[in-house]
């Protein structure tokens, strides 16, 4: 790493190790990110090439669910775990471009989210903010200032968890922390969700990718879990999945000008949409 990262890195920020964050950053072709995490990177690419395919798939998953969820299903309230540095088509600008109504929260444990969060993101304070926690902490975030500022959890509120339930372990207990958010929520509430897929048997080449894929990941940010289809689906429990269900992300109602084409991490990036019952 230059000299020169270290001056420009905020005060506070580890550019000694690399985070998920900074690296899907990079994957996205942004410039929030350091050398730490272009290694991680690189490493990914090369049993992932089209990993930048991925994650823009993933941002036109998530532009096509919030654009559904503002529009169709006439929601109001976003509280977007795992948000991310900013990029283009940030979920706020997506459903106030839908509602001006729209109220946002993004939460993430990452300073950096938050430095650069604050600056981009919280345009208006009175519609749309930025929160640090921890998604381990379920309660922690219900019961942030910040976030009962912007959400009335006695109204339908759309929880989103795109591309972050696979960085927490099994023993950190994702199905619960998301039974835990949504139990919270109010009938009508929607969870939206993008993860890493493990296609095994049904597909031995795609899942020997996904193994590699998370043995990268471990070794050097600590995390990720490509989950199989029944483990994905145990989220939605209780709830009403939208049609078409869980299904590799460019297939979830498609539109015409979107761009990611499909390569190598087509099968082991899947997501869904699903609604609680009134
Ligand atoms: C791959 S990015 C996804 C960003 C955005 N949601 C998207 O799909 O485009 C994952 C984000 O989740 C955050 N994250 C990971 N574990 C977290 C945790 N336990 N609590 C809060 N945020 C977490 C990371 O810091 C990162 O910003």
């Amino acid at each position: 790493m230059g000299d020169h990262e270290h001056e420009r890195a905020p005060q506070g920020m580890d550019t000694t190790k690399p985070s998920v964050a900074r690296v899907y950053d990079f994957m996205l072709g942004g410039k929030d990110n350091y050398e730490v995490d272009r290694q991680v990177a690189r490493r990914a690419l090369e049993v992932a090439p089209d990993a930048p395919e991925a994650a823009r798939a993933n941002r036109e998953f998530l532009a096509r669910v919030v654009r559904h969820l503002a529009g169709e299903a006439g929601i109001r309230q976003f509280l977007d775990l795992g948000s991310g540095l900013p990029t283009r088509g940030n979920v706020h600008e997506i459903a106030q471009s839908v509602t001006s109504r729209a109220h946002v929260v993004y939460v993430d444990h990452d300073p950096i989210v938050l430095v650069h969060g604050r600056a981009l993101l919280a345009v208006d304070d009175t519609t749309t903010t930025v929160v640090e926690a921890d998604l381990r902490e379920p309660e922690a975030i219900l019961g942030h200032p910040d976030v009962t500022r912007l959400i009335d959890f006695t109204e339908p509120v759309a929880l989103l968890m795109f591309a972050i339930l696979h960085h927490l372990a099994d023993h950190e207990d994702p199905g619960g922390i998301t039974a835990r958010l949504m139990d919270h929520l109010a009938p009508g509430s929607y969870l939206a969700v993008s993860h890493f897929h493990n296609p095994g048997e049904a597909l031995p080449e795609v899942s020997r990718q996904a193994y590699s894929a998370e043995k990268i990941f471990n070794e050097s940010l600590g995390t990720g879990r490509w989950r199989t289809r029944e483990e994905i689906l145990a989220y939605f429990d209780g709830l009403e999945l939208l049609e078409p269900g869980l299904v590799p992300l460019p297939e979830w109602r498609p539109e015409a000008d979107d761009l990611a084409e499909p390569g190598i991490t087509y099968h082991t990036f899947v997501g869904a949409v699903a609604r609680k019952p009134r």
